[in-house]
């Protein structure tokens, strides 16, 4: 693994896999919290990687066995004044949303405890996997603060407005089988197989018409909030972009051939 960014102090790991790009969050004596180094080496490695054809799909998670992320790095918090909080919640929320609308799927590898904004982060992404042995939570209202990186909006997208009251106002932790139950996890795996089970989602995504992929992302998303009606014209309108690529032709041709098909993202 190497560095991605920062030299010295390498914050955030990113370790190629072929198409594949798995980002570790590099602060395990910290429980990997979010300290305001983390966030900009965070954001800086999301934009250059949004920026590479080649990377399919992204799969964050955090190093060590014990957190994925605790959140907000509470420490440094205590020495901030409100102003300089303030400023910090906007560029975590700003790479929430970097997150969010990167190009490619990105999916969670919950590995440990993910708290507050480590969960947020965790909701931001497309897909979230964890370990057995994981627990997630916004925990926020037993510090007297609320969630202020999206998760009151993304739990409750996500899961179901139930779900998210339920852990948002208790600031209950639950457990991966749990979180599985909610609808929050779509998989749990062992903890020594998480990595490998993330993977494989990822590669499978990656296989798939890169265009077709991201396409059907913005579809998704953009269409959460939207009437029907209008939802189903903004999936016409990513068809359309699609339509006329090398990527649908290859896709029909390698049908026709019983071959895989080679996308280019053309
Ligand atoms: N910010 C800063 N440091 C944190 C942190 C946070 N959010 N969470 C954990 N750490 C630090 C601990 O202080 C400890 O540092 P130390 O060794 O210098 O004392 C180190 O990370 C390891 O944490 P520790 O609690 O000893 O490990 P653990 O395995 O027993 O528990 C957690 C890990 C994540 C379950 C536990 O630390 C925890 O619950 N943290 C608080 C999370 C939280 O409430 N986040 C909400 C933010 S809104």
């Amino acid at each position: 693994m190497e560095p991605s960014v920062g030299g010295a102090a390498p914050l955030v790991l990113v370790d190629r896999r072929d198409a594949v790009a798995l980002v570790t969050l590099n602060r395990p004596d910290a429980a990997n919290a979010l300290s305001k180094g983390l966030v900009a080496q965070l954001a800086e490695t999301f934009a250059a990687l949004a920026e590479d054809k080649d990377v399919r799909a992204v799969v964050v998670t955090g190093a060590g066995d014990k957190a994925f992320s605790a959140g907000a790095d509470l420490k440094e918090r205590r020495a901030m004044t409100l102003d300089e909080t303030w400023a910090f919640l906007d560029e975590l929320n700003n790479l929430m949303n970097a997150v969010a609308v990167f190009p490619r799927p990105v999916i969670a590898a919950i590995n440990g405890a993910a708290f507050g904004g480590g969960f947020e982060l965790a909701l931001a992404c497309d897909l979230r996997i964890a370990a057995d042995t994981a627990q997630m939570g916004l925990t926020e209202v037993r510090l007297g603060i609320i969630p202020g990186a999206g998760g009151t909006q993304r739990l409750a997208r996500v899961a179901s407005v139930a779900a998210a009251k339920e852990l948002i106002l208790t600031g209950r932790r639950v457990q991966a089988a749990r979180a599985y139950l909610l609808g929050i996890v779509t998989e749990v795996a062992p903890a020594g197989a998480l990595a490998d089970a993330a993977l494989r989602v990822a590669t499978e995504i990656a296989a798939a018409g890169p265009l077709a992929v991201a396409a059907a992302k913005r579809a998704i998303d953009g269409g959460l909030d939207l009437p029907l009606a209008d939802g189903l014209a903004l999936e016409a309108a990513c068809y359309e972009e699609i339509l006329a690529s090398d990527d649908r032709n290859e896709g029909l041709a390698a049908f026709a051939e019983k071959r895989p098909p080679v996308f280019k993202g053309e």
